[in-house]
């Protein structure tokens, strides 16, 4: 029944020009069957290549004789131009709008925007007309394409940041999981005395990331970095971490897609801080950082061991030569210089590192009161 106004508003043009009288043409009768979201035509004669198109956008073509188009989404709120053409043998077009227009375009809701977040919730907001009547009680419904099941919104609320702002309106779903993740889904919002707005959307498309969970251990030769990403139509993520290793960053990519959580080893560990974020396999939104998880690893041994060595050669070398040298006189004493500071051969401010500093105060009575000062860690 929907279809009759829709072909009585059918708006016959020709595209070009048709080439053959207008009393015969090749094609009659374009409407739209809503329920099947179908742009239906009668061909009259040899018919060989029909083309459909909404609003000039995407045209798709099918053979003639099959007598329809497929559409993903028929809108409900925005008349848009239908185009069915002949593409083949003598040209011919017709088209008409739908839906007509109902009351004043600029009181209908405005930025209607939906997003999923917290795993399982779907939030949807908007703003009010420019011209729309005060007072005007909204309503919000949701269609999975698919099923063509529709659902009105369950927690509507008009607050934003805690004050009550009338020009803002929004409204929860819970249960995202209602909607086939893979089909396009349809959020409408009418009121009285509007018209209604519409968006045409993936779930997957407006699912809000929460930072990646990081968790791990570490012992003391590997940190074992782990993160987990809680997203509920998104699996494929690549990932940028950045360690911390006291006043030195470095920034790893793992890059993707891999799957919703992912690991890093990280050797030679100390003391770590650790970020993750992670960015969408379309590569067209990042999660927000995670907080920086810190990694309190004890040194490894191996890596003490060395300067430790280190230290203690150094420190009987120097005893040695203290000792060699007070059989000198004071003067030479004097020309003894300081063990230098032992450094980390693996790099880095790294506890456990030792420094030994020997003072050889000039006494000439006393050779054996030279202090061997062995500077703790610090
Ligand atoms: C229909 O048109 C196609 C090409 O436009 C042509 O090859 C075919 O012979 C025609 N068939 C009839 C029955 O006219
Ligand atoms: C809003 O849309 C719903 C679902 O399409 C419909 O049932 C309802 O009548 C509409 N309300 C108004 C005021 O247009
Ligand atoms: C992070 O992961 C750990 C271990 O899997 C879990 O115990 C914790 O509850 C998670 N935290 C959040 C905020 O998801
Ligand atoms: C240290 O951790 C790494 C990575 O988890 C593990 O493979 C290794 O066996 C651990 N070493 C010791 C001594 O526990």
């Amino acid at each position: 029944m929907a279809a009759l106004p829709l072909a009585l508003a059918l708006l016959t043009v020709a595209w070009p020009p048709p080439t053959r009288p207008a009393q015969d043409p090749p094609i009659a009768n374009v409407r739209l069957d809503p329920g099947t979201r179908r742009l239906v035509w009668d061909e009259r004669g040899n018919v060989s290549e029909v083309q459909c198109s909404v609003d000039q956008d995407t045209p798709m073509r099918v053979r003639g004789g099959s007598g329809f188009c497929q559409l993903h989404v028929v809108p409900a709120c925005r008349p848009s131009t239908f185009t069915v053409a002949v593409t083949r043998g003598p040209r011919y077009a017709a088209s008409f709008r739908h839906p007509e227009l109902a009351g004043d375009p600029s009181a209908a809701p405005e930025r209607l925007s939906c997003w999923v977040h917290d795993w399982d919730l779907l939030t949807c907001r908007w703003t009010e007309g420019r011209t729309a009547p005060k007072g005007a009680q909204y309503r919000l419904f949701w269609e999975d394409l698919q099923s063509r099941q529709v659902w009105e919104c369950e927690r509507y609320g008009g607050t934003h940041g805690g004050t009550h702002d009338s020009t803002h309106f929004q409204c929860e779903f819970r249960d995202v999981g209602r909607g086939h993740p893979e089909e396009l889904q349809r959020f409408l919002v009418n009121g009285t005395g509007v018209p209604c707005a519409e968006i045409f959307v993936e779930l997957g498309a407006i699912e809000r990331l929460d930072a990646p969970n990081v968790t791990g251990s570490c012992n003391q030769t590997w940190a074992d970095v782990q993160w987990h990403m809680a997203a509920r139509f998104q699996s494929d993520f690549s990932y940028e971490v950045v360690v911390h290793r006291g006043s030195r960053s470095e920034k790893h990519t793992v890059s993707g897609p891999s799957p919703a959580g992912s690991q890093m080893l990280l050797p030679n560990p100390g003391n770590l801080r650790v970020r993750v974020r992670a960015l969408t396999f379309d590569q067209r939104f990042w999660s927000p950082w995670s907080p920086l998880k810190s990694f309190e690893c004890e040194p490894a041994r191996a890596q003490v061991w060395v300067p430790a060595t280190l230290s203690a050669l150094g420190t009987l070398a120097a005893l040695a030569l203290l000792l060699w040298t007070c059989s000198r006189s004071p003067a030479a004493r004097r020309l003894l210089p300081p063990v230098p500071r032992v450094k980390d051969p693996l790099g880095g401010d790294f506890q456990g590192e030792r420094e030994v500093a020997l003072e050889a105060e000039d006494r000439p009575e006393d050779c054996l009161v030279a202090e061997v000062q062995v500077v703790g860690e610090a």
